[in-house]
């Protein structure tokens, strides 16, 4: 009789704990796989890099566009960023922080999939470069 509780409690256990891990694989967004940059993007000098005169630009132009769903920080969280079915990858990480100007600048303003393309809200390139180089003040 005793044995026999027991195994139902075990199902129990099983059964709840099946349904929390559904859950939480759900939330587990899909992240976008590597990006394929074009030879031209890649090969990009960012030659406004040393300009401080851009700081205050970037910042205030990655607020206006970008923060919505990379968040204040750059960590994913903005109030958009529930809505996206690609995950998010935290701009300030080493492994976002490693790749180079140009990649940068092409996932920026080229984008893909769920990240917005913004070469007709940002049409200048002097704006462009501000931006990229607030992304990496973010590490
Ligand atoms: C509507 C939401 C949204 C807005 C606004 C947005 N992004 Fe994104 N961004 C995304 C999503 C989603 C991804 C992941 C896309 C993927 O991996 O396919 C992404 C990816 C990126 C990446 C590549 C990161 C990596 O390593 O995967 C960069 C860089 C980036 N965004 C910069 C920007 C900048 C700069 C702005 C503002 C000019 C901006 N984003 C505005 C949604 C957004």
């Amino acid at each position: 009789m005793k044995t026999h509780k027991n195994s139902i409690l075990v199902l129990i256990i099983v059964f709840a704990g099946s349904v929390m891990l559904s859950f939480i694989t759900k939330l587990d967004k899909e992240m976008g796989g590597p990006w394929e940059v074009p030879a031209k993007y890649k090969a990009m000098k960012n030659t406004y890099k040393d300009d401080a005169s851009l700081e205050k630009v970037g910042k205030m132009l990655y607020i206006k566009h970008c923060k919505s769903c990379h968040g204040g920080l750059g960590e994913g969280d903005g109030p958009k960023a529930a809505s996206m079915k690609t995950g998010f990858r935290s701009l300030k990480s080493a492994e976002f922080q490693a790749q180079s100007d140009g990649v940068i600048y092409y996932q920026s303003f080229i984008g893909r999939d769920e990240m917005p393309n913004f070469e007709s809200k940002v049409p200048e390139e002097e704006d462009r470069w501000a931006i990229v180089n607030y992304l990496r003040t973010l590490k």
